[in-house]
């Protein structure tokens, strides 16, 4: 596409509630174990709302701090972008709410739903918009509160989940500074539904019957298979496209599903493990906020040297599976 302009990093922030379950707590919960969920997942602990906090709290928090890290002030943002599957609200959108509440208020707001590749979708729906001249100062969160939608007397897919909020500030450059160096994006239906959030039971016929809560439901095995196959694809076709080798990448971010997932994809396509940045160990799968809240927190604790050459890699339910690679300076 025609680039008007160049896109510019410049902060990454996170939030995460303050309640820690551990996985011993979940032991109370059904018949599992500190040592199943470790080693099948790599997750030891996950952070929960309380009835204080939200999707909407936590997206305040990780916008704040970004804008705080940042020149920009709230009312110079252009456009605000959360990307969320589990919303506070159907409406209004999380991303109308988070401007009243930062402040934004000539901000273009919209919600964006790619389940766990939401961030990257995020980035990449953003990046039109600068390259275009459209907007200038562009944010994208990334939040999921999981935790609501989760049947927690089941062992199989509670344990894997955390609530989150992650978010980046995108501003325009001079298009010979671009920091983003491109982005693969895919989507492919689920045929066998094998990762879904249904909302369909809540109808006016049904509606004298006790509320019926709505469960994640997964096919833990299936979508194990389709993100080690289709994660390296994206890869590879990122870097042809960049005309980029593995060895010219720094740092691997991958959706923080689990850490034999991402074991898996970094051998296979052999990314030495000090270029891989995994934190699933204390927060769990935050999907849409699972890559930010990596980022920001492996750049809190001095894990990523600038200049960098980044990937980024998301997958989730749709399904939907997409890489950007960006150059941070
Ligand atoms: O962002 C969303 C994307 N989602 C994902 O990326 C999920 C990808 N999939 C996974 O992470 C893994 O499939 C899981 C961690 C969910 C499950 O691991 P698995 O190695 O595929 O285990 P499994 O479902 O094949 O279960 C193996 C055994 C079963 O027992 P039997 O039939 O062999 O006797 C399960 O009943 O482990 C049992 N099991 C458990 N045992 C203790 C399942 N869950 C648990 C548990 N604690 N929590």
């Amino acid at each position: 596409m025609q680039k008007n302009y160049g896109i510019k990093f410049v902060s990454f922030a996170s939030a995460l509630p303050s309640l820690c379950i551990k996985n011993t707590d979940l032991q109370k919960l059904y018949d599992t174990s500190d040592e199943w969920i470790y080693t099948r997942t790599g997750i030891k602990e996950r952070r929960i709302v309380s009835a204080n906090e939200s999707g909407l709290t936590l997206s305040v928090s990780a916008a704040n701090e970004v804008i705080k890290k940042s020149n920009v002030k709230p009312e110079d943002i252009d456009l605000i972008i959360v990307a969320t599957a589990t919303p506070d609200k159907l409406y209004p959108t999380m991303s109308c709410m988070l401007q009243g509440k930062i402040g934004a208020k000539n901000a273009v707001c919209f919600d964006l739903s790619a389940a766990c590749s939401g961030f990257v979708y995020g980035i990449v729906t953003a990046s039109q918009f600068i390259y275009n001249g459209q907007f200038k100062n562009v944010l994208v969160v990334g939040v999921d509160v999981h935790s609501r939608f989760l049947d927690w007397s089941e062992r199989t897919v509670s344990i894997l989940f955390g609530d989150g909020a992650g978010a980046v500030l995108m501003t325009s450059c001079l298009a010979g500074d671009d920091q983003l160096l491109g982005y693969s994006l895919h989507s492919g239906a689920d045929v066998n539904l094998d990762l879904e959030l249904d909302n369909s039971n809540v109808m006016y016929s049904e509606f004298k019957k006790p509320k019926c809560p709505n469960f994640v439901k997964m096919n833990g095995k299936a979508i194990y298979q389709f993100a080690v196959r289709v994660v390296p694809e994206v890869i590879n076709e990122l870097l042809d496209k960049i005309n980029h080798n593995v060895n010219q990448i720094d740092y691997l971010v991958l959706h923080q599903a689990n850490q034999r997932i991402i074991d898996s994809v970094s051998e296979k396509m052999k990314f030495n493990k000090s270029k891989v940045i995994s934190n699933i160990e204390h927060v769990g799968n935050t999907s849409a906020a699972s890559i930010p809240i990596a980022i920001s927190e492996a750049i809190q604790e001095n894990k990523i040297k600038f200049p960098c050459k980044m990937l980024l890699v998301g997958f989730g339910a749709g399904l939907t599976w997409g890489a950007v690679a960006l150059h941070l300076r």
